[in-house]
This record gives structure tokens, sequence and C-alpha cells, in this order.
């Protein structure tokens, strides 16, 4: 005789994989996921990035190289950050229609017309001292930091962004830029805001990446506590009120509560940022014998959709596109 009867019985569902494909809740999309990608000068340059295994800076042709691949695996959308030739105090360099992602965006869409080009905006790869704005008396200065960040928004709408993505956590820079932009003829040039940007240790390989480092201090007088939940939550709301059409929670992995509460309370289009450390991570543990890379990889991205996500920013976009394609 049997001692126990269970009158719940899971494991019916998961004997069959047939089964369990056809119960699973969670699908993922190349539509929903979104390569960043480093533009710097020069011709012919594939600078490789030593803590992103697999990713480069670019020269501008070897840019449009990069997204005719990713094109042809069926890569939709790209994220672009620059490295440019000068920096200066407080950012300037960046909103020249010269500069360097916006040549970078030139170039896509003479080659690619269809590639989705979204322009991080930010001043941290501009300045010579690294922080994300103007620097007054030691501090960030947050209204003055609104008007570099406008002009280099516009300037990047000029040059063919499709989408503008903040990236600074100044107060007030949804508004200051969707009136730019709207006063500049690109009122239908959505916005993607990350909205819910913490102050985080998993930033580092992309500082390395992006040449972007603070030179003194930290970014915490205006990236948010990573303790705080209901202040991302407010956060959002006020990108929300702003303007925003999308937003971001950043990092992912550490923040997916984040992700679940946003899109139960506010049911608008989020995005969530696979940052660097959380790529580099994998890729060190993978390289060791420690993890299944792929298996990781996809772990990870079924669980951001799950949490709640419609599209994921990730170094891996390119390894995930060639796992859903079989290769
Ligand atoms: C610029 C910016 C950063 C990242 C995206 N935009 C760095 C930072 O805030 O220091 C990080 C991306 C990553 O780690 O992958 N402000």
């Amino acid at each position: 005789m049997r001692p126990l009867f269970p009158t719940s019985r899971p494991r019916r569902l998961r004997y069959n994989s047939v089964l369990r494909e056809m119960i699973s809740e969670t699908s993922l999309s190349l539509n929903d996921f979104i390569m960043p990608l480093f533009v710097r000068p020069g011709k012919e340059e594939r600078v490789p990035i030593q803590s992103m295994p697999g990713n480069f800076q670019l020269s501008v042709d070897e840019l449009v190289k990069e997204c005719k691949e990713l094109s042809d695996l069926g890569i939709k959308a790209v994220l672009l950050f620059g490295i440019p030739e000068t920096k200066d105090e407080d950012g300037t360099v960046a909103t020249h229609d010269h500069s360097i992602v916006q040549q970078g965006i030139r170039a896509i869409k003479k080659e690619l017309p269809d590639m989705y080009i979204i322009a991080d905006v930010c001043n941290c790869e501009y300045t010579t001292h690294g922080h994300c704005g103007t620097i007054i008396d030691g501090d960030v200065d947050n209204d003055s930091t609104l008007i570099t960040l406008a002009n280099q928004s516009v300037s990047l709408a000029r040059a063919g962004a499709d989408m503008i993505a903040p990236s600074d956590m100044m107060d007030g820079r949804i508004g200051a830029i969707r009136k730019a932009l709207d006063e500049n003829g690109y009122e239908k040039t959505p916005i993607m805001a990350y909205s819910a940007k913490f102050a985080s240790a998993f930033y580092g390989p992309f500082r390395d990446a992006a040449e972007s480092a603070p030179q003194f201090g930290d970014r915490r007088t205006y990236q948010m506590d990573f303790r705080n939940g209901d202040e991302a939550l407010r956060e959002i709301e006020a990108d929300i009120a702003e303007g925003a059409d999308i937003v971001m929670v950043k990092p992912a992995l550490s923040f997916m509560d984040v992700i679940a509460r946003a899109k139960d309370r506010y049911n608008v289009p989020m995005a969530a940022y696979n940052v660097s450390g959380e790529f580099s991570m994998v890729k060190a543990a993978s390289e060791n014998g420690w993890v299944d890379e792929d298996r990781i990889i996809m772990e990870i991205m079924y669980s951001l959709k799950r949490a709640g996500t419609d599209l994921i920013i990730s170094y891996h976009s390119k390894r995930v596109s060639e796992i859903l394609n079989n290769k």
C-alpha cells in the first residue's frame, strides 16, 4: 500500500516535453532585443574591450559592418555609445553634428535604413572629469546639464537617431529633452528613459569600454541608491509624467522586483538593461568552465521577460540571436 496520495501533482505537467512547451508562460522574440555598440574615431579599427570579451570599440566603417551582421541574424535595434576624439568640461563635444555617434548614425542609416537606432544621451563619455554633467562648485549641476543633454539629443535626432535614451539621471531631463525635440520638429521621436538607474558596481566593465569612469567621487549624488524600490517607482512615475515613452530599469538582475512592480503599476512598455558587469560575470564563469554559457544566457533572458520587461538591452543579444536561429 502506498503511504501518501498527494492531492496536487504539478509534476503531471512536466513529464512530456511537448506539454512543457505548450504550457510555457514566457517566450523570447528577436523583436525584443537591443544590442549596445561602441563607436570610436578611425578607420578599420576594432579595439577589443578587455573586460567584455566579444565586444569592441568600433570605427564607423566597422560599426556599419557589425550592424549588417546583426541585421542578418535578425537583430533589429542597436543602442549607440560614443568614444570621442577629444573631451571637454561640460560635454559640448557631443552636441555637434559631426560628433562621433552622429557620424555613426548617418553611416548606418545610409547602408541599413531599417536598422532601428537608439542613441544613448549622457555626458560622462564626453567630459574630461567623467561625470554625467557640468561641474559647478564640485557638484554635478542639474539645471545647466539639462541644456547640454537637450542639445545632444536634438543633434542625435538630426543625424537620424530613431529614439533617444537619456542615461544621466538629472532631475527633469525627460521634460527638457521632450521640449527640445518637439521645438526642433522631432515630436515623433520617442524617448526611452533610464528611469530607475542605480549607482551600481555592475557598470565596471562599461566604464572601461566607454572610457567614462569618474575621475573623482562617484555617481551617488545622481544615480539611485540600490536599497530603494519605492523611490524607483517615483522616478519612473515622474519620467512617464514628463513624457517618457518607454521606461527602463538598470541594472536588470538585481532589480527584477522593481521591473515587476513597475510593470504591474504603470502598464507602460518597459526595458531592462542587462549591464556590462552582468555580462562579464557570465563570460568569466563560462570561460572557466564553471557554468554553461548558453543555458545561463537563456535563463537570464527568460527570467527578465517573466519579471515583466518588454525589451532587453544586452551584450548577449548577438549570442541570443544565434541560439534562437539554432546556430
Ligand atoms: C552612461 C551610461 C553607463 C551605462 C550606460 N550608460 C555608465 C554609468 O552610468 O556609469 C552602463 C552600461 C553598462 O554597464 O553596461 N551614463
